[in-house]
């Protein structure tokens, strides 16, 4: 059968499919199709399977275009880019990529917090313009995590792994917000739950962002609940961009409303409000907390046995959009 696949992706996965004896065209383009493009190539090749990236806008009309495909298997373990609902009234299964990437997401979570806190791209920047002079009892001073509390917004396979991570490994308390109690979590981590997330906010030295993308978490970080942080708090979001409004966020580090921010995602990729670029307490990364080599070949892997799976006549392995 044939899988489109819709951007180059680790080969780990691709192969597989190939030597189950299906046809594997991948997009030759230069990154993600402008939705045009996916539009007219799906209707070109009229798939039976499409293994689709977190930057294609997989909507009603872009379904409709590959008719016979019977999965769209998403390369991320969000899928806020995929219309759930058209795909179900199409008969199309969706499947995302869960557990795969934790390890890898949750330890680019650490490693920002780490670097915020200490300030280390900031001292980078500092040693590359011949700015140190000498040892100074005064410079760069950051953060002492141990004591401190991280709150986690989300406390899925994700979020539970970083809060892990910096409680065990750096002595961090910790506070969470989630939809409901998680029983579980409170146990191994001793942390607490907060009925809101202006509790956690007002509560964190650490914010970290772990929810998944929705009408609820849209803007969830806007200027109000900026303000109800502690001016020493640091904000880090490793999830979705839009979970945080960008322009409130800037205005925010420029007033000195909280500390520090370190972006993995951003309101409208590519591109990060420009306001952010002059500041020294924010790091920015080009969402790359799945970037590990292990993640991202597991990743190829899971969303191929997913494809492999459903084009078999059986159940896939991680369905987000099941058929009736
Ligand atoms: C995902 O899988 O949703 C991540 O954002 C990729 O890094």
């Amino acid at each position: 059968m044939k899988i489109f696949v819709t951007q180059k992706i680790p080969a780990a996965g691709l192969e597989k499919l190939s030597a189950a004896g299906h046809e594997v065209i991948v997009s030759e383009a230069d990154g993600a199709l402008p939705k045009a493009e996916l539009v007219a190539k799906l209707r070109q090749l009229d798939p039976d399977a499409v293994l689709c990236l977190l930057t294609d806008t997989i909507d009603d009309e872009v379904l409709a275009a590959a008719p016979r495909a019977r999965i769209f298997a998403n390369y991320a373990v969000g899928f806020d880019n995929i219309d759930l609902e058209a795909a179900k009234r199409r008969n199309i299964v969706v499947t995302n990529t869960p557990d795969v990437l934790t390890e890898a997401v949750a330890e680019h979570a650490a490693a920002l917090i780490l670097a915020l806190g200490r300030r280390v791209v900031e001292a980078d920047r500092f040693m590359r313009e011949h700015r140190y002079t000498g040892w100074d009892p005064l410079l760069l001073l950051g953060m002492e995590f141990k004591g401190k509390t991280l709150g986690v917004a989300g406390t899925g396979r994700i979020g539970k792994r970083t809060a892990e991570i910096m409680h065990h490994g750096f002595g961090m308390n910790v506070a969470y917000f989630d939809r409901q109690p998680n029983q579980a979590f409170e146990a191994e981590l001793t942390a607490t739950f907060m009925p809101d997330i202006g509790s956690l906010l007002a509560t964190a030295d650490v914010i970290s962002i772990h929810l998944p993308l929705t009408d609820d978490t849209r803007h969830l970080i806007d200027t109000a609940a900026l303000a109800s942080m502690k001016p020493t708090a640091l904000l880090i979001n490793t999830a979705r961009g839009p979970i945080v409004d960008e322009a409130a966020l800037a205005a925010a580090l420029q007033a000195g409303t909280i500390a520090g921010a370190a972006l993995d995602v951003f309101e409208h990729e590519p591109e990060a409000d420009p306001a952010l670029l002059p500041l020294q307490n924010v790091i920015l990364t080009p969402h790359i907390a799945s970037a590990t080599h292990e993640a991202r070949d597991r990743m190829s892997i899971m969303a191929a046995d997913n494809i492999l799976a459903v084009l078999a006549g059986s159940a896939p392995l991680s369905p987000v959009a099941v058929v009736q």
